[in-house]
């Protein structure tokens, strides 16, 4: 349920002269301390950056879950329709008209940002995920995605992003005509250098 107004959602707007970047914290992060990566992917990008409305533990997130990596999938496809209402609110109230929208997310924000894509499209087609999942579990994506592009970065070793899972992200994706682009990296949870260059790159194409 929606309980906040789109107006009262805590967020970040930054104008810019560039694409928007939608910023997606991860666990335990929150609106402001996801910015410094937009300015790494492209200081021109105007900013978005709304809050986790999910408290674990005193930790934002973006949906529930039961545990580590086991999501409240029926949570995930709420929040992620509350995030595209915000978003969709967010380009009129900042008049944004038609610019290029771009979700960027790590971990829970990845996850979120992912399900927001894939369920989504009228509202966000390109998403980059920095050490995301599949975020459906065991359910197939229900869309066809066609005009969507998803890169998705990640770690070999990563605990809680396993590569396993983002296999399935990068099969379902393809399944369903979205233009997936993968890099696995060596190494665990986190945000590489050369993952922030390969996004910048695959911005500007
Ligand atoms: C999630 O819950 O979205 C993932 O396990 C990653 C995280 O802890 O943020």
């Amino acid at each position: 349920m929606q309980t906040q107004s789109f107006e009262e959602r805590p967020h970040v707007y930054r104008p810019g002269t560039g694409p928007v970047l939608l910023m997606l914290h991860g666990t335990g992060g929150n609106e402001t301390d996801i910015v410094s990566l937009a300015d790494a992917l492209d200081p021109d990008a105007a900013v978005l950056s709304p809050r986790g409305t999910v408290t674990e533990n005193g930790m934002l997130r973006f949906f529930r879950r039961m545990g580590e990596g086991v999501f409240d999938v029926d949570d995930v496809i709420a929040k992620a329709g509350d995030l595209a209402g915000f978003v969709t609110w967010a380009r009129e109230h900042y008049e944004l008209g038609d610019r290029p929208m771009i979700a960027v997310g790590f971990s829970n924000g990845a996850n979120i940002g992912l399900a927001l894509g894939m369920l989504h499209p009228d509202v966000i087609q390109r998403v980059i995920a920095f050490s995301g999942m599949y975020p459906f579990a065991d359910r197939p994506t229900p869309l066809q995605l066609e005009g969507s592009r998803m890169l998705v970065l990640g770690g070999d070793a990563d605990a809680m992003a396993p590569a396993a899972s983002g296999d399935r992200l990068e099969a379902e994706l393809t399944r369903v005509g979205a233009a997936v682009e993968r890099q696995l990296r060596a190494g665990g949870h986190g945000i590489a250098e050369q993952e922030v260059a390969r996004a910048r790159a695959w911005l500007s194409e």
